[in-house]
């Protein structure tokens, strides 16, 4: 391997010196020990875009020293831009192929770029099974084929399968999957749901999920992010503001559908949240469903009629 001037102008991306000045250019590197790609890749200074890398057969070490680790295959990597690549086969592994895209990103894609597991500006994901594994094979040759083809949206759809292949790696990483709520607070959310109208009391629903009262209460802040008599109010008012929209329920009964006698008290809640009385809310919009209500359409009618009038006395 030589990496003089004219290696500079090379137009292989899997050797030294090409210039990877486009949006995206994937492929695959099939490294066999002391084949003509059985070297180091090694780039101090990174590169302008990302890099995703898939291992599909032997294994990869990346970095050296104590930051040093494999890669095998259905190990998924992310290089962000200006991070170091310094990676080749494993020693011992008589091969390793992975698949790659290098790309510069959307704007909008910051957050399925930002991977948790990180060494050295390195994001790491392991596929957990070979299903997963074969779907984003598949995706990544889709890639490789798609920006190939000879068509003029050739790189759109590119780059669009590629924004489908971070999504997939984003819904796949353990760190973003929403965390299951625990099944005694699913049960007081459905115990209060049901029992919206009535006026049951902290230490009812804690001994209807067999909770303390204070656990209760402490577990609860922690899943939901608020207390439980807030999360009820929230529900309540929810439930109100359908209620006024679809139905023609005077507001007292409103108020007492939604578990509060007091009418006033009811108004004083609803404002506070909504911005508006629950008449206002009620009125505001059936005005918007239907915009030109006869007291519009009188009003546009005088405007025309006005607006005739003027002409009429201008000519
Ligand atoms: C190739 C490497 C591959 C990736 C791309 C951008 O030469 O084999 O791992 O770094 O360049």
């Amino acid at each position: 391997m030589f990496h003089s001037e004219e290696s500079k102008q090379q137009l292989n991306p899997l050797l030294p010196g090409y210039s990877f000045n486009l949006y995206l250019v994937a492929g695959t590197t099939p490294i066999i020990e002391n084949g003509p790609l059985d070297f180091t890749i090694d780039r101090p200074h990174g590169m302008k875009g990302y890099i995703i890398n898939m291992t599909v057969r032997g294994e990869g070490r990346i970095f050296d020293g104590t930051d040093a680790f494999d890669c095998k295959p259905g190990d998924i990597l992310l290089f962000s831009p200006d991070t170091p690549h310094y990676y080749g086969r494993a020693p011992g592994s008589p091969d390793w192929y992975h698949r790659w895209v290098y790309f510069r990103p959307r704007g909008y894609w910051a957050n399925w770029l930002k991977w948790p597991n990180q060494t050295r500006g390195v994001g790491r994901l392991r596929l957990p099974d070979p299903t997963l594994v074969t779907e984003f094979d598949e995706l990544f040759q889709q890639i490789d084929r798609t920006h190939r083809g000879a068509r003029r949206t050739s790189e759109e759809l590119a780059i669009n399968l590629l924004e489908r292949l971070l999504i997939r790696a984003f819904e796949e990483t353990p760190e973003n999957l929403p965390t299951p709520l625990d099944p005694r607070i699913q049960a007081t959310c459905q115990f209060i749901a049901k029992n919206l109208a009535e006026d049951v009391s902290l230490d009812d629903i804690a001994r209807h999920v067999c909770l303390s009262p204070s656990r209760l209460a402490h577990l609860f802040r922690e899943q939901m992010g608020m207390n439980i008599l807030r999360w009820r109010e929230d529900q309540r008012i929810t439930l109100a503001k359908q209620l006024l929209l679809s139905t023609r329920t005077p507001v007292s009964t409103v108020a007492g559908k939604v578990g509060y006698d007091d009418q006033l008290y009811f108004s004083r809640v609803f404002r506070k949240r909504v911005g508006v009385s629950p008449s206002g809310f009620r009125k505001a919009s059936e005005e918007a469903r239907h915009p030109y209500g006869e007291l519009h359409l009188h009003s546009q009618g005088e405007h025309i009629q006005a607006m005739v009038a003027g002409e009429d006395a201008r000519r």
